[in-house]
């Protein structure tokens, strides 16, 4: 049940070892390792490794090249890496046409760390106490209102929880029909990144063409408008002080010269958290369950847990849900000159990408990888470098903490409310969903009361 960073062997080769180039990869076209991605990352990734051992390099079209890192000593030298030499940023270029020049996935360097700092404070742990009510009325009100005795697919309606979670603690919109204007264009904004059928356009036509396209600028207009007039009135709110949601704390935010956060950043940080926080969350919510269901034993211990008011149950039933099941199955980091790791010295320009995958399915760090066991970390809690759902480092998951939060919330809510089976006998295999791994049915099941 070690849960710590396993001894590896010496990253530092001497110069007489030292391998110039790439680790060795599937030596299939291009073309034909991204089909197999888009459709089998999971299977890709354990067949290369096998194949190829800790370190091998794989080519995907528009992505360029990757060389998966799937030793925790490794994935600590890429975490800790100078941020100059490991760009996140310039990997999410494509986030940029709907994200805007200033949101902090796609910076690097300073301009990130400038923005990252303003966005901190509202996801300190101590924080998340303050969004419990909220969380846990909007979890109840809508668990209270799914169906039981028929089958039900649970991640379109962990969507919309996570959805109205965001509209309230990070827009800090409560009700009424500002509330339902700015929830329907939130929602076609978040189709601009989902639907594959808007998203074949900027395939097809290059994103950089992507504000040219009608349904885009449509969308994204329609949703400035509505983010920029929240701005405008939180501005002059005589109770900002007071307020404890996103918007308001970036409102009172100062950059370090002390001047104010630009409508513009407000806006680009907001549809920021809104994209990289409502999929995932939901996923992993629904993950969770479709985990829990096929170990009905397990699912039992969380209820009478949770019904006596216990949460390490909880807890560990997420962290094992995130290791087992991660939402994300690598990072990326390009390198911004050469770069020596595990024996090899890596050209500027390449993807060094931590593999959450294999890490997490590494049978020397978690024995009995493939099986869904919360109790491994009942007594271990998740090492830095061998449990990595969020990433690590300067670009971890600025939402971690807000999204184990909310997974307890609304775990909680469920299990107290409902019995749970699974709609269909076999367990649901991962299926990707732009860059989500999700239930392949969307994790169905029968709910009783
Ligand atoms: C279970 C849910 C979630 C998962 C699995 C997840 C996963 C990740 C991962 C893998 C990264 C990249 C880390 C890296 O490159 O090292 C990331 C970045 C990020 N996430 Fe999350 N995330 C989740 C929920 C959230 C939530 C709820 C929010 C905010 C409301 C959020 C906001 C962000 C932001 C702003 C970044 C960019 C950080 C930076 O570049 O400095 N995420 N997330």
């Amino acid at each position: 049940m070690e849960a710590t960073v396993k001894e590896a062997a010496p990253i530092e080769a001497s110069p007489r070892d030292l391998k110039r180039g790439l680790p060795p990869g599937p030596r299939m076209p291009r073309a034909l390792q991204t089909a197999i991605w888009s459709r089998q990352a999971q299977w890709m990734l354990e067949q290369s490794r096998a194949r190829f051992g800790d370190m091998f390099t794989i080519r995907i079209a528009h992505e360029g090249t990757w060389v998966m890192v799937t030793d925790p000593a490794a994935v600590k030298q890429v975490f800790t890496g100078d941020p100059k030499v490991f760009h996140a940023g310039e990997g999410n270029e494509i986030l940029r046409h709907f994200l805007g020049d200033n949101s902090v996935l796609v910076l690097d360097e300073k301009a990130h760390m400038s923005q990252r700092r303003l966005l901190l404070p509202p996801f300190h742990g101590e924080r998340m106490q303050g969004y419990e009510r909220k969380m846990t009325e909007i979890a109840a009100r809508e668990i209270a209102a799914w169906p039981t005795g028929s089958p039900y697919k649970l991640r379109p309606r962990m969507q919309a929880i996570t959805l109205e979670i965001i509209l309230e603690t990070v827009f800090g919109v409560h009700e009424g029909e500002r509330l339902e204007e700015l929830r329907a264009a939130l929602r076609s904004f978040l189709d601009l990144t989902t639907d594959p059928r808007l998203i074949l356009p900027v395939v097809l036509a290059g994103p950089s063409r992507i504000k040219s396209f009608p349904p885009f600028r449509r969308r994204i207009e329609g949703v400035d408008a509505l983010i920029y007039r929240e701005v405008a009135e939180r501005r002059e709110a005589e109770d900002l002080a007071e307020r404890d949601d996103i918007l308001s704390m970036l409102v009172a935010a100062r950059h370090e010269d002390g001047s104010p956060m630009s409508d513009a950043e407000i806006r680009d940080e907001l549809l920021t958290l809104l994209v990289a926080g409502h999929e995932t969350t939901a996923t992993a919510l629904s993950w969770a369950v479709e985990r829990l269901v096929r170990h009905p034993e397990k699912l039992e211990r969380l209820r009478s847990e949770v019904l006596a008011g216990e949460d390490a149950y909880l807890t560990a039933t997420i962290q094992e849900t995130l290791r087992l099941r991660p939402v994300i199955v690598i990072v990326i980091r390009r390198l911004t000159e050469p770069v020596e790791i595990g024996g090899y010295e890596l050209p500027a320009g390449s993807n060094v990408t931590p593999c959450i995958h294999l890490i997490h399915r590494d049978p020397s760090i978690y024995p009995d990888p493939h099986s869904f066991v919360p109790e491994r970390f009942l007594d271990n809690p998740p090492g830095t470098y061998t449990w990595i759902p969020f990433g690590g480092g300067v670009r971890r998951c600025l939402g971690a903490a807000f999204a184990q939060f909310e997974m307890a919330v609304v775990l909680r809510e469920l299990v107290k409310r409902h019995q749970i089976q699974p709609a269909r006998p076999e367990s649901e295999r991962p299926f990707r969903r732009a860059i989500t791994e999700t239930p392949r049915h969307d994790a169905e099941v029968v709910l009783s009361p």
